[in-house]
């Protein structure tokens, strides 16, 4: 396909999320208001979509994070006789300027369920949304929901390196390179195709692992995340530094490995390439830039 008709299949695309149709179904109550994947639309889950916070107080829940800005929580749910876990980020209220801030604003929980679309239309892995809420009072944003489907047997990248460097048997250097590349195609994929993620942590980057499959990544917290026609360069190293900034460690990721990253992200046959030392440069000083306000240092 040409860039310009892909460009418009993504815009028709863009707009079916917001929209009760054959893929989903709109969600009013007293309190909430939102959208959901219709093959999600049974009793159980509808209980959920009206009392979304009893939910982080039931017994089957395990709450992960409760923050003053967001909370998370994991739950099982029957889904056509499967058993599937969903996991729900809740965006809090804040303070009165938070509700100043949201009256004319859409919420979190709407921006980041139309985001996670645009990334699945564009085929770049996120865990399947399965549906978002906001509350108001009037006009007056109180909380909003996103809600997705748990990935089993994930972690997030920056555990797996961590192992992969405690253990450094052959093999599992081996699979270092291998979690190396697949990272860098996958952010290559992202940014050659307009989204700049902005808060690109390897906390934000789950592998799935399952027995006798590849491993699969996914990007997760698109808060920041933005979506253009096309990315600027600044835009793309302001993600890699991000990215480099949360795995400090060079006895866990090495200068070679870092190379080696962007020699698969530029898509370049050598580490040599002109083009990944111009890179490397740039995300080198963008990652120091960043590390000065907290005095830390990137020693490669
Ligand atoms: N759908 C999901 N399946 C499995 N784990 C998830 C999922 N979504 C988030 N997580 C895990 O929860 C963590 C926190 O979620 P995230 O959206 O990044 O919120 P936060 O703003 O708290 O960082 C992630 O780093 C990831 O490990
Ligand atoms: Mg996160």
């Amino acid at each position: 396909m040409t860039d310009r008709m892909m460009i418009k299949q993504w815009r028709k695309r863009n707009k079916r999320c917001m929209k009760s149709n054959k893929y989903f179904e709109s969600f009013k109550s007293n309190t909430h208001k939102g959208f959901i994947k219709r093959d999600f639309c049974n009793d159980e889950f509808l209980d959920l979509m009206h009392n979304p916070d009893r939910t982080f107080s039931q017994p089957a829940v395990s709450i992960i994070k409760d923050s003053h800005t967001t909370s998370s929580c994991v739950m099982p749910i029957k889904i056509g006789g499967r058993k599937v876990e969903v996991h729900i980020k809740r965006y809090n209220y804040q303070n009165i300027f938070y509700a100043l801030k949201n009256l004319f604003r859409t919420s979190r929980g709407k921006r980041v369920w139309k985001v996670a679309h645009r990334l699945i239309s564009r085929n770049i892995p996120t865990p399947l949304p399965i549906s978002f809420l906001e509350q108001r009072k009037g006009r007056f944003l109180i909380k909003s929901f996103f809600i997705t489907q748990k990935i089993d047997q994930s972690l997030p990248l920056h555990t797996l390196l961590q192992e992969s460097f405690l253990n450094a048997q052959i093999e599992t250097i081996k699979n270092k390179n291998v979690l190396i590349q697949q990272t860098a195609r996958l952010i290559r994929a992202m940014h050659d195709r307009g989204v700049w993620h902005g808060d690109l942590k390897s906390a934000n980057i789950l592998v799935e692992k399952k027995d006798g499959q590849e491993d699969k990544l996914y990007l997760v917290d698109l808060d920041s995340t933005r979506i253009k026609t096309r990315l600027e360069r600044k835009d793309k190293i302001g993600d890699l530094a991000r990215l480099n900034v949360s795995l400090l460690n060079t006895r866990i990721v090495s200068t070679p490995d870092r190379l080696r990253f962007l020699k698969y992200y530029l898509n370049v046959s050598k580490k040599r390439d002109i083009r990944v030392r111009d890179y490397w440069k740039e995300a080198v000083l963008k990652t120091q830039k960043k590390l000065r306000k907290s005095g830390r240092k990137f020693i490669t």
